[in-house]
């Protein structure tokens, strides 16, 4: 039988939604306020589930302080009171909130200490969320 256990983390950090690809109206029109030259920040909410198998021994399906030493090693240490924008990630991707959680999951899926990464979801604001998993797109 799968078991899942999930786990939430806050992370502030700063954005801007812009692309060289549009021009000036163009990305005013695409991204509004969210293309203010100043950027913005939001206290983000990154939502991760972990599923497998329980283990006989341990009962867990991820050691909790081993999950929480990875997403802080891997995603809090580097995006944490950061700007988006400077990150080598983001160099040629917006820093939309999509990108962000797909970022999330590709530096998170190959490195989890048990079990497997279900999916990644990021809470923007209290109305706003967005999630990603491995399943392709069809
Ligand atoms: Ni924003």
């Amino acid at each position: 039988m799968r078991a899942y256990f999930g786990r939430r983390y806050a992370v502030s950090a700063s954005h801007r939604l812009h692309t060289e690809a549009l021009t000036t109206e163009e990305n005013r029109a695409a991204y509004g306020k969210c293309n203010n030259a100043h950027g913005h920040g939001h206290n983000y909410f990154v939502e991760v589930l972990v599923g497998g198998a329980v283990d006989p021994e341990t009962g867990m399906v991820v050691d909790l302080v081993a999950l929480d030493r990875t997403v802080g090693e891997r995603i809090l240490q580097r995006f944490d009171h950061a700007n988006l924008n400077l990150d080598p990630q983001f160099t040629d991707r917006v820093p939309t909130t999509e990108n962000f959680c797909q970022t999330i999951f590709d530096l998170l899926c190959d490195a989890l200490p048990a079990g497997e990464l279900e999916y990644v979801r990021v809470e923007e604001t209290e109305n706003n969320f967005f999630e990603c998993s491995a399943q392709p797109v069809s």
